[in-house]
């Protein structure tokens, strides 16, 4: 019987509710965007889907912040996307203002939220939502890990020919060219991706899913809408399920992997208070080299932010 806000009405966001409405397991959904009849569209057209594909989860869409009001999930893609040519790091100055007083509006109306962040730069954003909103950071948290995987996971497939569903990997660090896919926590159907796969063919997967967002950018002129709207849609049915379910997503460490007071991509057990759990696992010395490379680089962003002086 929940009740889930997603903020902005864009490719991301219309998908992420739509996708969620199609898994038919909470009550309602508002869709809220600054563009009030473009949000209303897209939940009416998504609602008119219903007696077709076979839900009953309502869709609202607003501009109004009141209509949200007791959420109990709210997933944030607002913000602007990236065009060809600019990393994701280059969207902080207009989507940190945008992340944070979007963060503060929903807090008036509900009062402890669990808030799944889908903005860019991703690991910042989180980091944004997180000190705006004065939540647990148990409850605050970034999607990219489910996306990057999922990436990784379907290149895979595609290289040995085997369906998607059997691939299982883990992936970490942040969300952007420095992420790191971990062949050796990768599996087909219970297999070692290591024994199917060269090693060359492997490094390749592995560069391609750091650059799978930009490769996107470049086919289409913005970002990607189906995977990541998707991704969004998985976490927040696990949490209203409870599920348990392990994840790679984008929390705050607080000493894991020697890491501090910074969100980064972990493992970790997604339930029905969000964060119930950040894995360690036990990581290799050029794993770790690679994870602290990725930390390093969303440090200095956060710097950025921080310096932005937009709380
Ligand atoms: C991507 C965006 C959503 O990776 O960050 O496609």
């Amino acid at each position: 019987m929940s009740k889930v806000t997603v903020v902005g009405a864009g490719n991301v966001g219309a998908t992420c509710a739509n996708v969620l409405a199609h898994k038919d397991v909470v009550k309602e959904i508002v869709l809220l965007d600054i563009k009030g009849d473009f949000a209303r569209g897209k939940a009416l057209d998504s609602w008119q889907q219903a007696p077709i594909d076979y839900y009953s989860t309502s869709i609202k869409g607003t501009a109004d912040y009141a209509d949200t009001a007791n959420s109990d999930i709210v997933v944030i893609t607002a913000g602007i996307p990236r065009r060809p040519g600019m990393s994701r790091d280059d969207l902080i100055s207009s989507n940190a203002k945008i992340v944070t007083s979007v963060t503060k509006s929903i807090l008036e109306h509900s009062p402890n939220p669990i808030i799944i962040i889908v903005s860019n730069p991703l690991d910042v954003m989180t980091y944004a939502a997180d000190k705006a909103s004065g939540l647990d950071s148990s409850r605050v948290f970034g999607m990219a890990g489910i996306l990057d995987t999922a990436r990784y996971r379907a290149f895979l497939a595609s290289a040995l020919n085997i369906s998607p569903k059997d691939f299982q990997a883990v992936l970490m660090g942040g969300h952007g060219d420095t992420m790191v896919p971990l062949p050796r926590y990768t599996t087909v159907a219970g297999i070692p991706v290591t024994e199917l796969i060269d090693e060359e063919t492997l490094d390749a997967i592995v560069e391609r899913t750091k650059k799978g967002g930009g490769e996107l950018v470049k086919l289409m002129g913005t970002s990607a809408w189906y995977a990541p709207g998707a991704a969004a849609a998985q976490m927040v049915a696990t949490i209203v399920r409870d599920e348990n379910r392990v994840f790679p997503c984008c929390a705050l460490l607080s000493g894991q992997y020697g890491l501090k007071d910074l969100f980064l991509g972990v493992p970790v057990k997604l339930g029905k208070n969000g964060i119930e759990q950040i894995i360690e696992l036990q990581l290799n010395e050029d794993e770790m080299a690679l994870l602290n490379k990725s930390a390093d680089h969303v440090t200095k962003v956060m710097g950025v932010f921080n310096d932005m002086n937009v709380l």
